[in-house]
């Protein structure tokens, strides 16, 4: 099959470790515009789950078929609860029954949870393997598959084991996210609402004149919202692989939002669900301590629950939220830093006073506590 517009190609530029991100509609049925973007190995594993290997792994392995030795399928449990050590064991002993080595390369096909657990798997076995991701959910698409963060949860902490592992590839194919859940869908706009008030205004009123055929899942205004999602991400990467600096306004909402998922247990608010709420806290935060303006902190409150994700968080002790996100990566010595917009387009990261913080908690969780 072929492509009805050719795929768009955005580069992540990182010296050795660049790759190309591929994007496009049936870019799966059409291997003629990537197959010589793959890695050069002998075998084949791809990684999946037991919703998106049904959909979409017959696909992948066909227009494989001829280019590798063998090509496996491992099938993992669906859930972020199962993003721990003991599905990426599974990875881990399949690899060994399949006798992979260094010529072995690992496809991610799935969400975030696999393209995590994936990369990860790809970073240690064998000390390092090359990997592919094949992102099926729009946050995948424009966050998770992109940038080279990879790892599991610590029951104690959100992504707390993990390694810096750049994929070979990454291959976006926009038809995939007609078959995702409309909840998933909201959580992947979270992720793409970011990008707006910490870097891009422009992205940001794009987004919100066309919130609505996002929702619908019209192809060419999700095209247009992975396309420039990926392309920030990219220049921001560029810029701090390693997140010693810039790299970390990417986390706009994930202090708060890694408190919201680890405080309920994973899987109960969607990552993207928390993040979305996390936001609307983060925001509010930027007002009280860098002065945002308070409407535009109501424009991102608004597009937020626009999209259909949750603006209050849950009804968790402020504490609680607290002792989380004391334990958060971009804590430092148990002082807590966030990110926050000091004005539209531009984002800082910093500490803030523990009463403001609490307060602002206490403003945007619902009430009672259970
Ligand atoms: N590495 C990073 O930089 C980074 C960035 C953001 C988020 N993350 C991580 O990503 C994870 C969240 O990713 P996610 O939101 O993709 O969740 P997910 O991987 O759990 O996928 C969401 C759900 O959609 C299903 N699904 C996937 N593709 C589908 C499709 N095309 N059709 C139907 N169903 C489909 C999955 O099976 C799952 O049930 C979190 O663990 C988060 O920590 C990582």
């Amino acid at each position: 099959m072929s492509l009805r517009h050719p795929p768009e190609q955005i580069r992540i530029q990182l010296g050795a470790r660049s790759y190309p991100i591929l994007l496009g509609e049936g870019l799966l049925g059409a291997p003629d515009s990537w197959q010589e973007l793959l890695p050069d190995a002998s075998a084949a594993l791809i990684v999946s789950n037991t919703t998106v290997a049904p959909l979409y792994a017959d696909a992948l392995r066909q227009e494989l078929s001829g280019r590798f030795r063998s090509i496996d399928l491992i099938e993992l449990p669906d859930g972020e609860q199962y993003k721990n050590w003991e599905t990426l064991n599974r990875i881990f002993d399949r690899l060994i029954g399949m006798h992979g080595d260094r010529s072995t390369v690992l496809f991610a096909l799935g969400g975030g949870v696999v393209g995590d657990m994936t990369g990860f798997a790809a970073a240690s076995y064998m000390r390092g393997i090359p990997f592919v991701q094949v992102p099926t959910t729009l946050l995948a698409q424009v966050d998770s598959s992109v940038g080279g963060k990879t790892g599991i949860n610590h029951p104690r902490g959100k992504n707390m084991i993990g390694a810096f592992y750049q994929p070979h590839l990454v291959l976006c194919d926009l038809a995939t996210l007609q078959t995702l859940p409309d909840r998933e869908l909201s959580a992947g706009l979270a992720e793409i609402i970011k990008y707006g008030p910490i870097y891009d205004l422009a992205f940001f009123d794009w987004v919100e004149a066309n919130i609505d055929r996002l929702t619908a899942r019209d192809p060419a205004a999700l095209a247009h919202a992975v396309k420039r999602s990926c392309e920030i991400k990219a220049e921001v990467v560029g810029l701090d692989e390693r997140e010693g600096g810039v790299r970390a306004i990417l986390n706009f909402g994930h202090t708060f939002g890694h408190a919201i998922e680890a405080g309920l247990g994973y899987g109960k608010w969607l990552h993207g669900e928390a993040v979305g709420c996390g936001m609307v806290m983060a925001a509010r935060l930027s007002a009280e301590v860098c002065g945002l303006d308070a409407g535009f902190v109501r424009r991102v409150e608004e597009l937020i629950r626009r999209a259909g994700l949750p603006v209050r968080g849950p009804a968790l002790e402020v504490d609680r939220y607290l002792e989380l996100m004391r334990s958060d990566k971009k804590a430092q010595a148990g002082e807590i830093r966030f990110v926050m917009v000091d004005r539209p387009g531009s984002a800082v990261t910093r500490t803030a006073p523990e009463d403001v913080v609490r307060q602002v908690i206490a403003d945007c969780r619902i009430a009672e506590v259970a």
